[in-house]
């Protein structure tokens, strides 16, 4: 299916910095034994490749804003559009060598979510997505998987870490869903786990304390893909909360249940 000239400008954009990201991601690994460690060229890597990613969007679609993870905000003279970005999603993946990372690039027109690219170069997936006209995975249709009960399901979270989230919060939800699923996975990715669930690869996702720039694409993928996605509540105060669900109607359901209980009795 021929992608739309406004999808080809964001494919452009991520695959230059995928190829750049694939080099530095090459160099991580042999820096892994380093005293000083990856840690400054991974800061490097991540920077550069949001250079790249501006420059393409701003030649391709001038005036248009920006809200970037590592550069902020940029307002432009059309504040009709913004882009959304994180140009590494898996930074910690990246600076460990784990090859589970991603370029996520969205693009909001009067605050609505029209376009979503999320891209891991390392394996070479490009899940893409525009309002209304489906979602893709190398341009292959995706849909979201089709169980609809939760024992069945594998669902996808992110775990809080040393100085990160509310631990104790945490642990109540993991409890409950772990005796609730088939098993949950932590990817260290949250843009690729939305993909994931895009992609059916996932059945479900949650996590707290995410950004927009992790989560604007994958939203736009998994709807476009018949999965329903909110906040921990239901609505769609994802962006404000950063707590995010997302599943088919089923497990979405079933996950947002499961998730309010209070912590079951040891056992
Ligand atoms: C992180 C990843 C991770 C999630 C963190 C995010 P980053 O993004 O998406 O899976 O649990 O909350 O900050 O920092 O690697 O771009
Ligand atoms: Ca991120
Ligand atoms: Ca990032």
């Amino acid at each position: 299916m021929p992608r739309s000239a406004l999808l080809n400008v964001m494919v452009q954009a991520a695959t230059k910095a995928g190829r750049s990201l694939a080099r530095d991601f090459g160099e991580v690994q042999n820096l892994q034994v380093s005293m000083k460690g990856p840690g400054d060229y991974v800061s490097q890597a991540d920077r550069k490749a949001e250079e790249i990613i501006y420059n393409e969007l701003s030649k391709a679609r001038p005036g248009y804003s920006f809200l970037m993870e590592e550069s902020g905000t940029v307002k432009g003279s059309d504040d009709q559009h913004r882009w959304i970005i994180d140009p590494l999603d898996g930074t910690t993946n990246f600076l460990h060598g784990i090859p589970i990372f991603a370029v996520s690039i969205a693009l909001e027109r009067q605050g609505v979510l029209v376009a979503g690219l999320i891209y891991n170069p390392a394996m070479d997936e490009l899940y893409t997505a525009e309002r209304g006209g489906g979602a893709f995975l190398n341009d292959r249709r995706l849909r979201v998987a089709a169980r609809r009960n939760l024992n069945d399901a594998v669902i996808g979270t992110g775990i809080p870490h040393l100085g990160r989230g509310d631990h104790g919060r945490y642990l109540v939800e993991q409890r409950n869903v772990m005796g609730e699923v088939s098993g949950i996975r932590r990817m260290g990715a949250a843009a690729l786990d939305l993909a994931y669930v895009a992609a059916g690869r996932l059945d479900g996702f949650w996590e707290d304390a995410l950004h927009p720039w992790d989560m604007a694409a994958g939203m736009l993928i998994i709807r476009e893909a018949g999965g329903f996605v909110t906040d921990k509540a239901g609505g769609q105060d994802i962006f404000d909360t950063g707590g995010i669900v997302a599943g088919n109607e089923a497990i979405h359901a079933a996950l947002l249940k499961t998730l309010k209980k209070p912590i079951k009795a040891a056992g």
